[in-house]
């Protein structure tokens, strides 16, 4: 797959549209109804509301992944996880970033912990269900880190079977979950390699701006080593397009041009740019409690939506 260098509608130098796009239609929610075309320029398909599940795991295991920081990989992880747990899914984050961001973004303070999610890793004896956490959403548990974690990475480097210590981990309680989220740090290191070998699915997150391929061929090229070599199961749940802004014909050939390298790959919801998202991190919460009724919080309901009727989650 090779990378576009050339995509339409914007320079190096553009300043991005920082503005609160509450205002604007919402993508890919409300505006674009059933039938009509959203914003990755195909017809919105519906996504219904799934029935509730009978019984609860095996948890389909999701990698969110993508080395470029900031691409709204763990909003994505908290928001998602948050809006499958509203479906009735019982659903496990795991915080795989020393930063510890999903941690403190799900109002746990990482550094007062004495295991986490290295101790899991490096350490012979631990019982997994010690580690986790229930977070202040019914449904929705986690697995916290903190900085400890990035010393990982060296550590597991002389370990026998090394890329598969995290699926090893995480295997006594997929029966208990439908659904686990993995918050990957911006890397594509040993420690983003282990959640690939652990998950079922990969979803890439991609900010709406000029640069957003670059190093998404590497990504790919990646998985399919993983895949080839480690994880024959794993696929690509789909490609999401965040922080767009509809008022701009730059995000919007942003988006277009994502459809046009991955096709069916990208996800019909996008998720528009909205201060709501740094405020519902301030607050520690997901935005479908902070903001219930905002658009934000029905896009993320319907990316769940979405991810359930593409298979990509129970
Ligand atoms: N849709 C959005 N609109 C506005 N701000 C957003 C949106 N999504 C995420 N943000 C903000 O952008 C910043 C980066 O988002 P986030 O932490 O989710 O990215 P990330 O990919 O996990 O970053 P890293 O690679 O550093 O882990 C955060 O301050 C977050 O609140
Ligand atoms: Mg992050």
């Amino acid at each position: 797959m090779s990378i576009d260098r050339n995509l339409p509608g914007g320079s190096i130098n553009e300043a991005p549209d920082v503005r609160d796009a509450k205002d604007t239609p919402l993508p890919g929610t409300e505006d674009a109804g059933v039938g009509g075309v959203g914003p990755t320029g195909r017809p919105m398909p519906s996504f219904p509301v799934p029935a509730p599940l009978a019984s609860h795991g095996p948890a389909r295991v999701i990698a969110m992944c993508n080395q470029k920081g900031g691409v709204g990989k763990t909003t994505t992880t908290i928001n998602l996880g948050a809006a499958l747990a509203e479906l009735g899914r019982k659903v496990l984050l795991v915080d795989f970033d020393p930063q510890g961001a999903l941690s403190v973004g799900l109002g746990i303070r990482p550094n007062d912990l004495d295991v986490t999610i290295y101790n899991l890793l490096t350490e012979r004896g631990h019982n997994i269900r010690e580690v986790i956490q229930s977070t202040r959403t019914e449904n929705l548990d986690l697995i916290p880190a903190n900085i400890d974690l990035s010393a990982a990475e060296v550590q597991l480097v002389g370990e026998v079977a090394r890329e598969q210590i995290l699926a090893r981990a995480l295997r006594p309680i997929l029966d208990d979950y439908d659904v686990v989220i993995i918050d990957c740090q911006p890397s594509l290191g040993l420690l983003t390699v282990n959640a690939l070998t652990a998950a079922h699915g990969v979803l890439i997150p991609l900010e709406c701006e000029f640069f957003a391929m670059r190093g998404v061929a590497l990504l790919v090229e990646t998985i399919e080593k993983i895949t080839d070599r480690l994880n024959p199961g794993l696929q690509v749940d789909g490609i999401l397009a965040t922080m767009y802004d509809g008022r701009t014909l730059h995000s919007r050939e942003v988006v277009r041009s994502v459809v046009d390298h991955f096709g069916d790959r990208v996800f019909h919801t996008v998720i528009s740019r909205t201060v709501k998202f740094p405020d519902a991190t301030l607050a520690a919460e997901p935005i479908t409690s902070y903001a219930s009724a905002h658009g934000a919080a029905a896009a993320y309901r319907q990316l769940a939506r979405e991810l359930i009727a593409r298979g990509g989650a129970a």
